[in-house]
């Protein structure tokens, strides 16, 4: 990835590049320790009076050359009357909570290339170490583009390299802290690459390729092709890849960074359907290019295993893929065959677009049953019924383990990768049953998505688990302050927080 912004940690008294960020208040109070910026606030407030700034939280105000001013561009971003303080629950307030990787974003929109100095302050009150990271998080991912097959760029989309000064009162704390938040942020970016790339170009194989690279960080790769899965029996996830002239892949990839070697690991699970037709029950025609971004659960799992291992994260973590492409030929599964899936249950296959479930089915199984983790946490693009009944602003939790749940729900609000957990319930198992095999892979179209989610619960034995149907927030994704990007890189965060949170070592 060419990274086009570079960003350095300095101290507030560092000479201004020529153009430079700050935040205020309501108030307008400017940081003391910054020289060159002595009259800012006179500034600030005739500016302000013109363009009705009022220092509200995450609005922006853009000077250029303010005569008093020591430099030609001055963008000034508001912080709310709450300043730092986090609002409590309870407690009206109109004024969004304070989001520093959000106000890195802000500022990175507002950067054009060039040098620029970001002053990590509201007046006197220095941000903390944490705080300066995750602006440096939020620079990284609103920079983000993918553009790599556009031959011919306008100028205005002409990407120009951009030099980030990020002024703070603790150089060395931020400097650590910024080390681990880049690593967050490359795997996001991994993640987006990932989701954005055309079919034609990562297919199984070459998923599998880039998924490998990890080792790079220490991360134990094991790739299985067909001839490994047929020996363990993945017949489920062999049929979907079937009538596809690309092989099938499944790629392991184990983190050991706990202090003990025996310390039960962590599960990732990732559909990864690197092209959805739908097979034989072939999709329609219009937007079927949007499911080039079917396998963003397995770009989850890996760009979090680049962000774990990168950040050398105290916890033991495996992150399983199943690449599939689902295609209609004549060797492609038909509704009514019946497979045979590792677990031994045997499914009769509806409708061949219901394929996410068959490749789940069978790498759930064999994750509980090679690597006895504490949990399994599965992302999967799987249901558009995720999308009617939630939208893109939440992802669907399916989960039959409450703490797990309202862990992932807690982290959720936090790096506001938002979950809405939904039900599992033995009342849904009939609407699956089928009238041949042990289970059939469609029920239609009421509760779509949490059949589809009473589906994967047959396969994970008693490990607990949690699924989440990631189709509404993965791809084609809401564009906010920190991603302009069409494959969001969902997750990366949200199961880094899970980890960090709750599951390493001190
Ligand atoms: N990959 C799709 C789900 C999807 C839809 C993802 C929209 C992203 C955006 C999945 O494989 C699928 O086709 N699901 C079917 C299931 C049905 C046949 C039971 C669906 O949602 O219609
Ligand atoms: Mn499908
Ligand atoms: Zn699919």
């Amino acid at each position: 990835m060419a990274d086009t912004i570079k960003i350095s940690v300095q101290p507030l008294a560092t000479k201004l590049a020529s153009t430079a960020v700050m935040f205020v208040g309501e108030s307008f109070e400017v940081s003391p320790a910054v020289p060159g910026l002595k009259d800012a606030a006179k500034v600030i407030k005739r500016h302000a009076a013109i363009e009705d700034f009022k220092g509200k939280s995450q609005s922006v105000l853009v000077i250029t050359g303010a005569p008093e001013l020591s430099v030609d561009r001055l963008i000034v971003i508001g912080l709310g009357k709450i300043g730092m303080d986090k609002p409590t629950d309870g407690k009206a307030s109109d004024e969004k909570p304070m989001d520093f990787v959000t106000l890195g974003g802000l500022a990175a929109g507002k950067l054009k290339g060039g040098s620029a100095s970001i002053i990590a302050a509201k007046g006197t009150e220095n941000f903390s170490a944490t705080e300066v990271a995750e602006i440096n998080l939020g620079l990284r991912m609103r920079n983000y583009s993918f553009d790599k097959y556009r031959t011919k760029k306008k100028p205005e989309d002409e990407k120009k390299p951009l030099s980030v000064a990020l002024l703070t009162a603790d150089v060395a704390g931020a400097k650590k802290a910024i080390t681990s938040n880049d690593a967050i942020a490359e795997g996001i970016n991994i993640a987006r690459n990932l989701v954005n790339e055309p079919p034609n170009v990562l297919n199984p194989a070459a998923f599998a390729k880039q998924a490998s690279q990890l080792s790079a960080l220490g991360v134990k790769i094991t790739v299985l092709d067909e001839k490994a899965m047929t020996k363990l029996g993945m017949r489920a996830l062999l049929a979907v890849g079937q009538g596809s002239e690309n092989e099938s892949k499944v790629v392991i990839m184990e983190w050991q960074g706990a202090k003990s070697a025996k310390t039960q690991p962590l599960a990732f699970v990732g559909k990864g359907v690197t092209f959805d037709t739908g097979g034989i029950s072939i999709k329609p025609a219009g937007g079927m290019e949007d499911m080039k971004g079917d396998m963003a659960g397995a770009a989850c799992v890996t760009g979090l295993m680049h962000a774990l291992a990168g950040r050398k994260a105290k916890v033991n973590a495996i992150g399983v893929i199943g690449l599939v492409e689902n295609m209609p030929d004549g060797k492609a599964q038909r509704p009514g065959d019946i497979v045979t899936s590792m677990s031994g249950q045997t499914i009769e296959i509806i409708n061949t677009d219901a394929e996410g479930r068959l490749v789940l089915a069978d790498i759930l199984w064999h994750t509980q049953a090679a690597f006895k983790p504490q949990f399994m946490v599965n992302l999967a693009t799987l249901t558009g019924a995720v999308l009617v009944a939630l939208g893109q602003d939440h992802a669907g939790l399916f989960s039959n383990n409450d703490k797990l749940s309202d862990q992932i729900t807690a982290v959720g609000k936090k790096t506001g990768e938002r979950v809405w957990r939904m039900p599992l319930d033995p009342a849904y198992d009939k609407i699956i049953d089928s009238k041949f095999a042990d289970v059939k892979n469609s029920g239609g179209r009421y509760a779509g998505s949490i059949t589809a989610a009473q589906f994967l619960q047959r396969f994970v034995n008693d490990c607990p688990w949690a699924h989440l149907d990631i189709a509404g927030t993965g791809m084609a994704s809401n564009q906010t302050e920190i991603n302009k990007s069409w494959g969001s890189g969902w997750g990366v965060r949200l199961l880094n927080q899970l980890v960090a949170d709750h599951y390493e070592d001190k």
